[in-house]
């Protein structure tokens, strides 16, 4: 009978509903990377989420293994190439969470332009004390404004398409062109031109650090960061510095260079940052949907079928 290791438990009973494999699924007791080392050499699949990294020396151990297939639609926790070299498909459930990741991204950009979290903060902590007053908690505006999409792919067409519905000018910068209503500009003219920088990138070693300090340096002083991908495109250190020079206006982050963020982290310092725990796939609809495309993924691959996606 084919075995199948689970990291950990996903919506849905799609797990429950596999038929004719073995499934064990990580107790949560002990560690994680200890676990998998020591069961993965009699497993068929493994079904991972985004904070498994499977490297080299797991995937070496897995010596039956046919499918790894994430639960996520990033992949830069899986060495993909060696597992490929080794003839083991990689999984993993694009589409189903592009319009939520759009949403909260979205989300963010408004809520950091418009003192959303520092308004909800202020009354919760009884401070609203002079009541309507024509100069109080002033924002940005988001129709009419300059968006700015670095990434053109399924994400950053989200986006798009919600910014056109909020009649902002959308330009973009990618490696190539797409047909979308919106600009292709250069990385910099972007950055000089926008209101609101969005991050729609993969995280792999091109895009590692993108963003630093030289690139934050071009954008507008009244501009916004926003990132809901990966952490690590960003250069938290250089954002730190930016943000305590007061270059950009501000910063909305969904991802973080490590998660959990601890507190000490000095972004956290900052009124003008809005911050929220990496939840852009985060909803109901969403991430059900997601366990179904993961779980098909695997089962298929096992059963000597096409998955959905594959890397
Ligand atoms: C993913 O699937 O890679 C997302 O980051 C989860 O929200």
């Amino acid at each position: 009978m084919y075995k199948i290791l689970v990291t950990r438990n996903i919506p849905g009973n799609y797990i429950e509903k596999i038929e004719n494999m073995e499934i064990e699924v990580f107790s949560g007791k002990g560690n994680m990377r200890d676990w998998l080392l020591s069961n993965i050499g009699s497993a068929d699949g493994i079904l991972i989420t985004l904070n498994d990294k499977i490297d080299k020396e797991l995937i070496d151990h897995g010596k039956k293994l046919k499918v790894i297939s994430t639960y996520s639609v990033g992949y830069d926790h899986i060495d993909v190439e060696y597992a490929k070299s080794k003839g083991i498909i990689v999984t993993n459930t694009p589409e189903v969470l592009t319009d939520a990741t759009a949403d909260l991204i979205f989300g963010l950009m408004i809520a950091a332009a418009r003192n959303i979290v520092s308004g909800n903060n202020l009354i919760h902590k009884n401070e609203w004390k002079a009541g309507w007053n024509p100069t109080f908690m002033l924002g940005s505006e988001i129709h009419g404004k300059t968006l700015g999409i670095i990434g053109m792919g399924r994400i950053g067409k989200a986006i798009a398409r919600r910014a056109s519905g909020f009649n902002m000018k959308i330009i973009y910068y990618s490696r190539h062109r797409h047909d979308v209503d919106a600009d292709f500009t250069s990385i910099d003219e972007l950055l000089q031109q926008s209101d609101f920088v969005v991050i729609a990138l993969d995280l792999n070693a091109d895009t590692f650090h993108f963003m630093d300090y030289q690139k934050i340096s071009k954008m507008k002083k009244t501009a916004f960061l926003i990132n809901g991908t990966r952490g690590k495109i960003v250069n938290e250190k250089d954002l730190v510095r930016a943000l305590n020079e007061k270059i950009i206006g501000g910063a909305a982050l969904d991802v973080f260079e490590n998660e959990p963020v601890d507190n000490t982290n000095p972004l956290l310092s900052f009124s003008n940052v809005v911050v929220t725990p990496h939840l852009g796939s985060a909803t109901f609809e969403t991430r059900d949907k997601m366990a179904e495309t993961a779980v098909t993924n695997l089962v298929n691959v096992i059963n000597g079928k096409e998955p959905l996606y594959k890397l």
